[in-house]
Formats: C-alpha cells, structure tokens, sequence
C-alpha cells in the first residue's frame, strides 16, 4: 500500500558471492544465479523469508539435506504458525541495515525471499541487503491467478482503489478475504447500508465495518464449501488480494459459477533479479547455489 522502493530495480543484479563455486548447469543459468563464488562457510547457511506455504514446503525438502542449515525467518503475525522443519526466527531485522547486518552475523550463504506476494517491504529490503552484502538471493513467489471464461472481474491497482470502486458501485452483500490487516482500507465503503462478511486466520483487532459477520478459517477450501458460503449470504461482490496458489482459489471458481462480481487486487512490483514460480525450481536453485 503506496510503499515507494527505495531502491531503483536493476535485473540480475552484479553479486559477489560468498560460497563455493559450483558448475555453471542448465537450472542455475536459467534462474540467474551468480556463479562465481569464494569464502565457504560450512555447512552453508541459508536464510528462508518466510510466512507462506511455499516456504514451509521449501524448508521441509530442505530438511532433507544434510548439509545445510535452514534458518525460517518469520514476520510473527500469525498467533498460530504451521509447524515448520529446521531453525526459526520471529520478528523484524529493523530495516534493510539490519537484515544486512544480520545477514554477516549469522554467515549467511544465500538468501530465498518466500515473503507473500503481498508482503511489500520486505521484498525491497532483502534486495537491498543482498546487494550491499553480495548474498545472492533468489524471490520465490506463486504466479498469479488469470481470469477465466465466465469470470466477471475488476481489477484494481491497491486496496483504496478496491475501496473507492466498492463505495461507488451497488454492491450490498460483500465477501472479503483481503487479510484483517487491511480491513481498514474498505472503512470509506462502510455506509451501514452494505453489509460485510469477513474472513482471516486470526480475529481482527478492530473492525470498523458495519453491519458485518467474520467467520476465522485457514484454507485450503473447497468450491463446494465456497459455493454454500457465498449462497447462504446472498453474495454478490468478492474482494481478494490476487493472491495465487491453490488453497484459496475455490472462492473464484465459487463465484464463476454463482455470477458473483470480484474485485481482484493487483500484486505491487518487485525488484528484479532470480525469481522463481515454484519450490522445485527453488530447491534446484539452492543446490546450484550452495553446490549441494
Ligand atoms: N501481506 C500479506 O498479504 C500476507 C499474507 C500472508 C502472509 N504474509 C506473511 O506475513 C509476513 C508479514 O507480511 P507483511 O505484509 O507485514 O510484510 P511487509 O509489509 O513486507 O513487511 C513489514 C515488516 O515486517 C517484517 N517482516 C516481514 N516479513 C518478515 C519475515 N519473513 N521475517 C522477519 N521479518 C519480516 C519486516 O520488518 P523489519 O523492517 O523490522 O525487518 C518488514 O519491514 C510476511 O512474512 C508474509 O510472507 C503476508
């Protein structure tokens, strides 16, 4: 939300690595890893931004590996985190300084961002402090639901947008799953004559819709489960983040089917460099990277 990088994006960024030079290979080459490398630190420590699934599934294969150290590095949002393999660490760096400072402590060897693709200021950060400390690092991100046939979606650039879009349009009966961070943004749509059903994984602190119901629930959900809930209150707008992945995208095949309108939040920029779509290529990057 309206956060300005502080960095200009630069692709494939010039790193000096500090791990053991491996074979350029076919993986390595096509995701941009760095090749070069010095300064081995044994076993090599990796640092995991965590806070998603694909990180949690990344740190399980990487728990099967015996020589490297898995650091999972949690925002400490969620009261009830999944359980996840390997080493963790709760809360912020203070900044890209201190993720840089971080980063020489603790010899990191390399750096996977697996933040949420709406995880803004931490993406920026970790680029930052990979480029003043010469930790390569590679951005794991979900790709992006597309529209289908059927769908009847608005997209919209950020949450005020949503909201401004909401206020002036004639929605009564509104779905949202935006995350009870951002419930504030949707306050200017708040009239009293719309009413809100809200859903996230932990209560929100304040809720300053009205009249509005707030169900908790972690997905994975299923369309038949999402149909029922979007039938049983009478639906007929859906706002979401375009978060992508599997475990909440059966509230859009839901709405297809009902007619339901959605409001699809678009994702923000992100700096450039390696990035991978899924946790296989990000594994095979981090072999290629750690020479495992
Ligand atoms: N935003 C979403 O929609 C969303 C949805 C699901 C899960 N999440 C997860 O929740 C976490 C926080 O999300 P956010 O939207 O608040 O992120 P954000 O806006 O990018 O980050 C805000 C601050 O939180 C700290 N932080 C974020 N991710 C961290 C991590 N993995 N480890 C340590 N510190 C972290 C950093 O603090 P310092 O500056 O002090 O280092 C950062 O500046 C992320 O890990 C993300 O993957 C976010």
């Amino acid at each position: 939300m309206g956060f300005a990088p502080r960095l200009q994006l630069r692709d494939s960024p010039g790193l000096s690595p500090v791990f053991p030079v491996t074979a350029p290979d076919a993986t390595s080459q096509a995701l941009g890893h760095p090749i070069d490398a010095t300064n081995v630190t044994k076993p090599p420590r990796l640092l995991l931004l965590g806070g998603t699934s694909e990180a949690g599934r990344l740190a399980e294969s990487l728990s099967a590996l015996d020589d490297v150290v898995v650091v999972t590095s949690l925002a400490g949002r969620t009261a009830s985190p999944a359980p996840l393999p390997g080493q963790h660490r709760t809360g912020g760096f203070g900044g890209s300084e201190g993720l840089a400072a971080y980063l020489r402590a603790e010899r990191i060897s390399a750096l996977v961002d697996a933040t949420h693709p709406f995880a803004e200021r931490m993406r920026w950060q970790a680029y930052e402090a990979c480029q003043q400390t010469g930790v390569p690092r590679l951005r794991l991100e979900r790709p992006p639901w597309q529209p289908a046939p059927g769908d009847r979606w608005t997209v919209v650039a950020t949450l005020a947008a949503a909201a401004t879009e909401i206020a002036g349009g004639p929605s009564r009966r509104v779905f949202v799953t935006t995350g009870r961070n951002e419930l504030r943004a949707f306050a200017p749509a708040s009239n009293g004559r719309r009413w809100w059903l809200v859903r996230s994984l932990d209560p929100p602190e304040r809720l300053c819709l009205r009249p509005a119901e707030v169900i908790l629930a972690r997905g994975p959900f299923s369309v038949e489960g999402e149909r029922v809930l979007m039938k049983r209150h009478r639906i007929d707008l859906l706002v979401t983040k375009n978060s992508g992945g599997a475990a909440t995208a059966a509230k859009l095949a839901a709405a297809r089917e009902l007619e339901v309108a959605v409001l699809m939040v678009d994702r923000p920029s992100s700096p450039g460099g390696p990035s991978a779509d899924t946790v296989a290529e990000a594994l095979a990057w981090v072999r290629a990277s750690l020479g495992l």
